[in-house]
């Protein structure tokens, strides 16, 4: 049964997520996309994955190089959101003079600044209708742990402008992070 493609994408919207810039480099090339489909898998082994839309100029350079770094982003990295998902009009190669860029231990391009970065090479890939699993198995780990996650919920940036505590006893308390 097919449902309405609108309506499941409304829906999906409401699902509050992490940003990433997702990245690769290698022999098929370099290159990023921003990306909010990062999911984890297992810790044993550490394992993640990020769908990749099949028809992106970016998907056979991810399956060639064999390796993917997810950058989660921080607050106040709208703009690197918006540019590498091509909403700035900017070639892929001058999307990366935005930044500092490092490598760990695969090579794919690691943002410095972000909030955390996973570092993988891909351990398989499957297809899903529009889009490619990325199953990453992590090689290494970096983590500003300070920094404040971006979030994209209803098709907007957000800053989580509270943490709430909730009590065995089952009161709550909301304290503000600036
Ligand atoms: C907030 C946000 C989240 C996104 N998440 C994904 C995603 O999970 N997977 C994906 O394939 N594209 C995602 N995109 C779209 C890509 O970043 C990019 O715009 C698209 O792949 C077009 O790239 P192309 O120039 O390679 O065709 C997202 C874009 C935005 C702005």
């Amino acid at each position: 049964m097919d449902i309405d493609r609108a309506a499941f994408r409304n829906t999906m919207a409401h699902f509050g997520a992490a940003v990433s810039i997702v990245t690769t480099e290698g022999p098929g090339g370099r290159c990023g996309f921003t990306c909010t489909s990062v999911c984890s898998v297992s810790d044993e082994p550490a394992t993640i994955l990020a769908c990749l839309n099949r028809r992106s100029q970016t998907n056979p350079i991810f399956r060639r190089n064999g390796i993917f770094c997810v950058n989660v982003l921080g607050t106040g990295q709208e703009d690197m959101s918006a540019i590498f998902a091509g909403q700035t009009g900017e070639k892929m190669a001058e999307r990366f003079l935005h930044g500092t860029w490092d490598a760990l231990i695969t090579g794919a391009p690691v943002l410095r600044n972000a909030v955390g970065a996973l570092d993988c090479a891909i351990a398989e890939t499957k297809e899903c209708g529009t889009h490619t699993i990325l199953f990453g198995k992590v090689a290494a780990v970096r983590l500003n742990s300070e920094r404040e996650p971006l979030m994209y919920f209803n098709r907007t940036y957000h800053h989580l402008g509270g943490a709430c505590m909730t009590y065995r006893d089952g009161h709550s308390q909301t304290a503000s992070v600036s």
